[in-house]
């Protein structure tokens, strides 16, 4: 039986993790196959163990249960454990008591500014804006690269000092504000709030960056544009969440497989389809 994963959230629908796993097992010759699975609001453990029964080995999952999967998880990697929530279920066992959850979406921002983006984290400030959960599930990644400083801000501070307490212990400097505290020249900046899903600009003032910084959304398509726009006039290098979603894609499937993926010419032939 061909092994089966799936991406599984409420709405699924838009995800495009299927065509990026389904190039990935076609380069590295793994047979398996990835679907979406639309899981009820009230039955998403339902939905898993139904899949697991059914060959599921796997699944990515999105909006809004990756507080349910950290919850599920028997296992837990560390990282996983640091961001609070889990986007990547590894079924060992078909029950729940052999589930491990893994957080790849911080790994896969790290490794899209450093080697996509050709930006090195380390020694360099770096402004987080937004508190949330796309914020927590980065955050211990990114002091992993070792940046020289790292400020978040929210528009809700007591969410922003809660990340800063969470993570302290982890070595790099971190400071808490609001989004009008953002400090200025920022050499790299990362959107983590949801206001472009409001095709807003930028939640922060142009000051925060510096000359030539690089200005990530975590998001991308048409929900992107906005902060990217914001970051081009503003003379700073605008990318998109695409990078982001490829890499924590390469890093679920290593997870899986043992197997790392080239991500380079799947996020070349992403790129062109959208
Ligand atoms: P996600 O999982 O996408 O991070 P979330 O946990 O609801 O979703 O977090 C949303 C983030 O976007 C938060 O940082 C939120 O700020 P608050 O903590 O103050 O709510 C931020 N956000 C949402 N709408 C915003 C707006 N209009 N202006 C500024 N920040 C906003």
């Amino acid at each position: 039986m061909t092994d089966r994963y799936a991406v599984v959230g409420n709405p699924v629908a838009h995800s495009r993790s299927p065509d990026i796993h389904a190039m990935f097992a076609e380069q590295t010759g793994q047979r398996l196959s990835y679907e979406r699975l639309l899981a009820p609001l009230d039955a998403f453990e339902a939905t898993l163990r139904a899949f697991a029964a059914a060959g599921g080995r796997g699944c990515n999952i999105t909006v809004p249960f990756k507080f349910d999967a950290f919850a599920l998880a028997a296992k837990r990697t560390e990282r996983a454990q640091l961001g609070g929530a889990v986007n990547t279920l590894r079924f060992d066992e078909t029950s729940a008591g052999g589930w491990t959850g893994d957080n790849t979406d911080g790994a896969g921002l790290v490794n899209d500014i450093q080697r996509n983006a050709g930006r090195s984290l380390a020694g360099v400030q770096v402004l987080l804006v937004g508190a949330g959960g796309a914020a927590a599930g980065v955050l211990g990644s990114l002091i992993a690269a070792a940046p020289a400083r790292i400020t978040i801000v929210n528009r809700t501070l007591d969410k922003a000092q809660a990340l800063v307490a969470n993570h302290a212990h982890l070595g790099v400097p971190l400071s808490a504000g609001t989004l009008t505290d953002a400090p200025a020249a920022q050499d790299i900046v990362v959107n983590a709030t949801s206001t472009s899903l409001a095709g807003a600009g930028s939640p922060v003032d142009a000051r925060v960056l510096a000359r030539g910084a690089l200005a990530l959304d975590m998001m991308y398509g048409p929900k992107a544009q906005g902060f990217l726009d914001w970051a081009a006039t503003h003379g700073a290098e605008p990318r998109d969440g695409l990078g982001m979603l490829i890499e924590q894609a390469a890093e679920a499937f290593f997870f899986w497989r043992g197997v790392r993926p080239d991500t380079a010419p799947v996020l070349k032939a992403m790129r062109t389809a959208l």
